[in-house]
């Protein structure tokens, strides 16, 4: 494996974020249920994720107690946040020390851009289930944002190739979650735009509707046909009505994900594998098949001659 396919990412936030049981749920097939039991990291906690056969996520889980964070920013300084590919900052909606979290983030942000200028942030604010809709601090989430944008673009002004910051809502207990690490991987995927190209051509070959690429173990969405996974669903609608395509659920990858990963367990429990599904509605028919032996397909059609192959048998799968 060449050195070129190893990409570090740092999970870092204040302790009780969420930071463990994401990349729980994400990589080691936890439940949010089953993160309850997760006790505090205990300084650094290193993993290391071949995902698609060929890239390696080093995952660097930074507990994030006051003690270690403090230690992080000083002793530790040059080894947590050199080489660092894309540091995922985790707050918790629900703090009551925002002022202090910012802080926090200000100093972390300001240790990687010394170390590694080109890295992209990532900032998830976490437990979005605990507010409902009406609270304040949903309404706050935007506020959230517009200040971590604000001084990550304060502490990266003298850095011409600092990478760029996204944020995403997120909660482990809802699909949320996948929606931002898709995002975070599919930009660690180094041949993606050709994996892109190759969907377009599929998709255009298949007359289909939208191709779709999904990781094999964490099922996250990794590329699809006619624009990065992670662009903003609103802009496409119009070229893809223009394209006879009726309007799709924005919110169908992570979704999908989601709903394979807690049907892919189920399967296992019960001793049946999972290898696909197949299913009409709304004049789409919608196939998901494994493609590789690191990635499945999903492929959306609105031809009406694809609903008249014969039933799948669900059987076997
Ligand atoms: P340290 O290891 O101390 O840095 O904490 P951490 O950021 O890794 O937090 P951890 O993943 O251990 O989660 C702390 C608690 O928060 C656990 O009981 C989780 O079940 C809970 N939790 C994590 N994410 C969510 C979420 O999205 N919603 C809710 N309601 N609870 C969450």
């Amino acid at each position: 494996m060449s050195s070129a396919s190893r990409r570090k990412v740092l999970l870092m936030g204040k302790s009780g974020s969420g930071k463990t049981s994401m990349r729980s749920v994400i990589f080691s097939n936890y439940t949010a249920k089953d993160t309850r039991r997760l006790g505090a990291t205990i300084d650094v906690e290193q993993s290391a994720v071949r995902l698609l056969g060929s890239l390696v996520l080093n995952l660097w889980d930074c507990g994030g107690q006051d003690a270690f964070l403090d230690n992080y920013l000083s002793a530790q300084r040059d080894t947590v946040f050199s080489n660092v590919a894309v540091l995922i900052y985790v707050f918790d909606i629900t703090s009551t020390e925002w002022e202090k979290d910012l802080h926090y983030f200000e100093d972390n942000v300001t240790a990687l851009r010394e170390n590694s200028s080109e890295a992209g942030v990532w900032v998830l604010i976490n437990k979005m289930d605990l507010v409902d809709k009406d609270d304040p601090k949903r309404v706050k989430y935007a506020d959230y944002c517009e200040q971590v944008r604000a001084l990550n673009a304060r502490v990266s002004a003298d850095e011409p190739a600092a990478g760029s910051l996204r944020c995403f809502p997120t909660s482990i207990w809802d699909e949320s979650l996948y929606k931002a690490w898709s995002s975070v991987i599919h930009t660690l995927i180094p041949n993606i735009d050709l994996i892109t190209t190759h969907l377009n051509f599929m998709r255009d070959l298949l007359g289909a509707a939208e191709c779709v690429v999904f990781e094999a173990e964490t099922f996250l969405a990794m590329a699809k046909s006619g624009s990065p996974i992670d662009c903003d669903p609103s802009e496409l609608e119009d070229v893809e009505v223009a394209r006879g395509v009726p309007h799709l659920d924005r919110q169908r990858f992570e979704k999908i994900s989601e709903i394979v990963k807690s049907f892919r367990k189920t399967c296992q429990r019960t001793g049946e594998v999972f290898t696909g599904f197949e299913t009409a509605f709304d004049g789409l028919c919608v196939v998901l098949e494994p493609m590789s032996k690191n990635t499945y397909i999903l492929v959306v059609s609105v031809d009406p001659r694809v609903r008249e192959y014969p039933p799948f048998d669900s059987s076997s799968h």
